[in-house]
């Protein structure tokens, strides 16, 4: 028997953190072996927020570089660029004639839009709710569906942020299947075992919006600094300290051996280990586990046209197989091939 069928889609919204690192890019490179594996990058999702062209070319670039250089094998799995499959464009407009506007307006991220600009109205005030709302944002999740439905995937590994996406594609495909009969699988979720959040340096939860993350590719030097400025609770040297609690301790976890794991978290919890201490360990580690990758990164955005190989070859091994799913949902709709 064949594999099952496991795809993701990446934002290119931010240069990669160890967050990110620990809370996506490891779970979903860790199906590789059990599943045909579609990675890809998600650039016109991206297109809702980013207005900077170079921007846009960039994260492109630095997000295939992050997951290549922590191990994606596109020997092993399929990586490609959104963009490059028109197919995408198409499916989402036959599918956006069979979803129900309202369903839109319930989805959290444009909720949530909607009621930022009904915060910042204030009590009496009469806003514009949809103002400075595109309708990218509004039909994000048509879109999302378009690439989970295009590729027919049985699963779809993402975070917990992401399950109602994966539920509207369900949904979707179940109302197309229900008009014009049995076409599109139905996906499951697959919810990652998101690592709890990691702690970023100044206490709150590690994103790139608070400006408190380690980036994945940051050289020795700066990645020193930024740890050594990590903020810790003000106990004494001596003290009892909350492993579980620190960010430092919650990566140091993710990429030491358990054993080692297990000796800082007693030393913290006695107090027999100073944050300081913690801190250079954690340097060393991290420093350690990130020089391959690192290297690789600098190689691969040094020459970005092993990164364009490698992404042309994804879409041409994907784009058969879109084609022919395009084709039948054509024809599932009426739309004959004309013959001259
Ligand atoms: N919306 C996802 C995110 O922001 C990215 C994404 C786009 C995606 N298309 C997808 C994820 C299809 C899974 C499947 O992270």
């Amino acid at each position: 028997m064949s594999k099952k069928r496991a795809l993701t889609g990446i934002k290119p919204t931010g240069a990669p953190h160890i967050a990110n690192y620990i809370g996506a890019i490891r779970p979903a490179l860790a199906l590789t072996e059990e599943y045909d594996s579609f990675y890809f990058i998600a650039d016109y999702h991206a297109l809702t927020t980013i207005r900077d062209a170079r921007e846009l070319t960039d994260l492109t670039y630095q997000v295939a570089a992050a997951w290549l250089a922590m191990g994606l094998d596109p020997g092993k799995s399929t990586l490609y660029r959104q963009s490059d499959l028109p197919e995408t464009f198409e499916l989402t407009w036959i599918l956006n004639c069979v979803t129900p506007k309202g369903m839109m307006n319930r989805a959290h991220a444009y909720k949530a839009a909607v009621d930022a600009a009904r915060e910042a109205a204030g009590p009496d005030g009469n806003a514009d709710l949809d103002a400075g709302i595109n309708m990218g944002v509004y039909s994000y999740p048509v879109l999302m569906a378009a690439d989970i439905l295009l590729f027919s995937s049985h699963v779809v590994p993402v975070g917990r942020d992401q399950s109602q996406h994966v539920e509207y594609a369900r949904d979707i495909a179940q109302r197309f299947n229900h008009v014009y009969g049995d076409t599109l699988r139905v996906p499951e979720l697959l919810l990652s075992p998101t690592a709890a959040n990691i702690v970023g340096s100044d206490g709150r939860k590690m994103s790139k919006s608070y400006g408190n993350q380690i980036p994945l590719f940051a050289e020795s030097g700066p990645l020193k600094k930024i740890i050594r400025r990590y903020k810790t609770d003000s106990s004494g040297a001596n003290d009892p300290k909350d492993a579980e609690g620190s960010g430092l301790f919650q990566i140091y976890r993710e990429i030491a051996s358990p054993e080692d794991a297990a000796a800082m978290k007693k030393a913290l919890e006695t107090g027999e280990m100073t944050w300081g201490a913690c801190k250079d360990l954690v340097f060393e580690a991290l420093d350690a586990f990130l020089e391959e990758p690192r290297q690789r990164y600098r190689e691969l955005m040094a020459d970005v046209r092993q990164i364009d190989r490698i992404l042309i070859a994804g879409a041409e091994r994907a784009r058969p197989e879109a084609r022919e799913l395009l084709a039948r949902t054509r024809q599932a709709i009426g739309r004959v091939e004309l013959r001259a």
